[in-house]
């Protein structure tokens, strides 16, 4: 876990990329222009956390509760990650950034199963930034799955009640990897969590942008860092307490 005190940069940054909807409809156009629009976002707010040095960067792009949508959008929100992996793929290499992802793969269709697995594959010696997709996915859907892994090990005596504690249980989660998220930005204006990254964000500082995802960039990125930086996370200790620690280390 990070240290209390004045953050420096955050390792894990996670954004709900919201407002792709309204942003088309303020203009006019069909939603699916703003889910394209959003697309750009996501290559450019990649771009600058990778120059940036950000150590892992979870983007929000499907939740579990997703799916509920018309039929139309679906199909359209399941087609781009697949076209930007197409386009993206030699600089994401380039960057050594490393592809990753979490939530219910077993529910996306083949397609864009194996262009994710290809992207992870040809990704998985990237050492520099982590890019994790959430794709499918649900936070109480991770935890609970976790449980049944959980519960199936004890079955075969393969873990102890005693034994389990927060470390083992993260072990269980999606990507064992992923550290807490650090900064948890939210653009669209709404203050929400929307069931993502629910135990990874217990100690997150949150910034909610009122910008809608497809006019969130690189300035919007540096602004919610800085804003980050301007924060005493103090994980359950008193403002003195921090301050005193501050001063001996
Ligand atoms: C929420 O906006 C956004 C989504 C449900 C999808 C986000 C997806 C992208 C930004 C593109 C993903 C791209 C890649 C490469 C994975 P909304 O439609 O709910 O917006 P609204 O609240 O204004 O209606």
């Amino acid at each position: 876990m990070s240290q209390p005190g004045p953050p420096a940069m955050p390792r894990h940054v996670a954004v709900i990329m919201d407002g792709n909807g309204r942003w088309a409809e303020r203009r006019g156009q069909p939603r699916s222009d703003g889910h394209r629009a959003g697309v750009e976002s996501v290559r450019q707010v990649v771009r600058a956390a990778s120059d940036l040095g950000i150590g892992w960067l979870t983007l929000y792009a499907f939740s579990t509760e997703n799916w509920n949508r018309p039929k139309a959008e679906v199909d359209l929100l399941m087609k781009l990650p697949e076209e930007y992996f197409e386009q993206e793929l030699p600089e994401v290499i380039e960057r050594r950034c490393r592809i990753r992802t979490i939530g219910r793969r077993d529910r996306l269709p083949p397609s864009v199963r194996r262009s994710l697995e290809d992207a992870m594959t040809r990704t998985q010696d990237g050492t520099g930034m982590q890019l994790v997709f959430a794709l499918s996915y649900g936070g109480r859907g991770e935890i609970v799955e976790a449980v049944r892994r959980i519960v199936r090990d004890h079955e075969v005596g393969r873990i102890d009640v005693d034994s389990l504690d927060e470390k083992l249980f993260t072990s269980y989660l999606d990507e064992p990897e992923l550290p807490d998220v650090d900064l948890l930005i939210r653009t669209g204006g709404e203050s929400r969590v929307s069931n993502f990254l629910l135990w990874q964000i217990a100690y997150a500082e949150l910034h909610v942008s009122e910008c809608m995802w497809p006019d969130f960039g690189r300035a919007q990125l540096e602004a919610a860092l800085a804003d980050f930086q301007g924060r005493e996370r103090r994980f359950g200790q008193t403002s003195a307490q921090v301050r005193s620690t501050r001063g001996k280390s």
